[in-house]
Formats: C-alpha cells, sequence, structure tokens
C-alpha cells in the first residue's frame, strides 16, 4: 500500500481549474519529485495533500486514511508536514525557539505534559539544528541566517515532529548552486525514516535526490516514472523544451 495516494484530485479558483483531475502514488521510503512549469498546479497540489486547500473533488488517503476533509492540523498528527514555497521562520526568535516551537505545535498538551521532559525537548531541537548544520547559531535571531540557512532552518522544523511524508515547495528557491548542493546531502539522509514530495525548478537537483517523478504540466499530469524515464519522456521534453 502507498503511504500516499491522490485519486483524481481537481480544484477550482472560480472559472480557473487549477488541478484538473491529478493521480500521485507515493511509496514510503521514497523521495517523489514534483515538476512543470509556472502556474502548472505543483504548489496547489501540495496544499490540497496537507489540506491547506480542500480539492473540489476527488480523494487524499494518507497511510490508509482518507483524509480528503481532515483539517491541516488532524493531517501533521497522522504524519504529515508541509513546508510552504515562502519562507516562515519566525524572524524575531531564536534558531532554537523555532525548532522548539514547531516541535511543541506536533503533540497534543496531553502528551507535552505526560512524556516530554525539558531535557529530552532540548535533545531534540539540538538534535534536529545540527542535522541541518545549524546547532552551532541555535541563540542567533532566525532573522539573523542567511537566506539559505533559514530555508534548512525551516525543513529542520517540518521534520522536527517525526512525520512519515514531507512536503517540500522550491525549498533551494534563491539559494547559491552551492547552498542546492548542501540541501540535497542534507535531505538523502532522512529518506529511511520520511518520505518526501519535493517541488523544484532546478532538475539536476532533484534528479539527483529523487527516486520518481511526476510532471504537471496545466493541471494535469503529463507523465510520471523514475528519473530515467521522465528523462527519456517525449511528451516532457517537448514541454520543456517549447515552453519552459
Ligand atoms: N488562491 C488562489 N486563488 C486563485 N488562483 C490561484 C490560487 N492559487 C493558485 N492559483 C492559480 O492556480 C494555478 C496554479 O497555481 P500554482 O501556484 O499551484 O502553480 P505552480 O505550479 O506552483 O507555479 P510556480 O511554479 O510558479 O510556483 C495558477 O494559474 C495560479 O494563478
Ligand atoms: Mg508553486
Amino acid at each position: 500500500m502507498a503511504l500516499l495516494e491522490v485519486k483524481g484530485v481537481t480544484k477550482k479558483f472560480g472559472a480557473l481549474q487549477a488541478l484538473g483531475g491529478v493521480d500521485l502514488s507515493v511509496q514510503a521510503g521514497t523521495f517523489h519529485g514534483l515538476i512543470g512549469p509556472n502556474g502548472s498546479g505543483k504548489s496547489t497540489l501540495l496544499k490540497a495533500i496537507a489540506g491547506a486547500h480542500f480539492p473540489s473533488s476527488g480523494t487524499v488517503t494518507f497511510a490508509g486514511i482518507d483524509v480528503t476533509a481532515a483539517l491541516p492540523f488532524e493531517r501533521a498528527r497522522a504524519g504529515l508536514s508541509l513546508k510552504f514555497q515562502i519562507t516562515a521562520v519566525l524572524p524575531e526568535l531564536s534558531v532554537y525557539d523555532n525548532v522548539l516551537l514547531a516541535l511543541q505545535a506536533g503533540q497534543s498538551l496531553w502528551s507535552l505534559i505526560r512524556s516530554k521532559t525539558r531535557r529530552a525537548m532540548h535533545d531534540d531541537v539540538i538534535g534536529s539544528l545540527a542535522r541541518f548544520r545549524l546547532d552551532g547559531r541555535a541563540d542567533d535571531l532566525a532573522g539573523e541566517l542567511s537566506h539559505g540557512e533559514q530555508q534548512w532552518l525551516e525543513i529542520a522544523m517540518a521534520l522536527a515532529p517525526r512525520p512519515k511524508l514531507l512536503l517540500l515547495d522550491e525549498p533551494t528557491g534563491g539559494m547559491s548552486p552551492e547552498e542546492r548542493r548542501v540541501t540535497g546531502e542534507l535531505l538523502l539522509p532522512i529518506k529511511s525514516e520520511c518520505a518526501l514530495v519535493i517541488v523544484e525548478h532546478d532538475l539536476d537537483f532533484i534528479k539527483n535526490i529523487c527516486d520518481h517523478l511526476t510532471v504537471l504540466d496545466q493541471g494535469k499530469v503529463l507523465d510520471s516514472g523514475t528519473v530515467d524515464q521522465i528523462e527519456r519522456s517525449a511528451k516532457v521534453q517537448e514541454v520543456y523544451t517549447s515552453r519552459v
């Protein structure tokens, strides 16, 4: 059984059909790339999966449960985590406190009182920061980090509650080539514990870390398959050479 199964999802914004019946299947332990021209519906699809938008029709099944009508926090509790296209760290708080808040938001008050001691929380926060090379910046304000470091902080925050599936929307936007390379290096080790659906325009980056790719075009799946299959796809080449 797939970890995530999207079936026939449509999304209308007034007269605009942003998604026109999208299917997407993501297995646990895999990284799945979502590519396509501007406005093809990539962010809308991620939001429909995370519950930030409700689909107009179709279903989203996560870990065997139909979550199509579930609220974002209910999906988060079930193990879904989304980092939006726009950076959303709290710049006036320390790097440490940003992750601490993300960690606490993933837990019920009851489990916070019952099981998580301050020490265990501290170890989780430092562990999350270390994975993204930010443990040396714990006391700095998040707003003082470089753009690339802020993106890493946000990924660390999204991973802090230990989701089963992470959704990332253009995490390397605005990064230098070296920061992109490091981002791929930092993401790969999470594969053993968390699947990934990632939107990216940088095809070299996405091909290096993903097992499967789905190509959207005008709200529909143009093609889907392994990285090799998509690289050889005539339909995809046509869209990328003629319109991107
Ligand atoms: N909240 C909204 N209200 C109205 N239209 C929207 C809304 N969100 C997205 N759209 C429209 O839906 C279509 C798909 O947008 P979406 O943001 O999903 O594309 P995208 O593939 O993520 O593009 P990009 O690569 O530029 O990020 C676009 O035509 C966009 O203008
Ligand atoms: Mg987008």
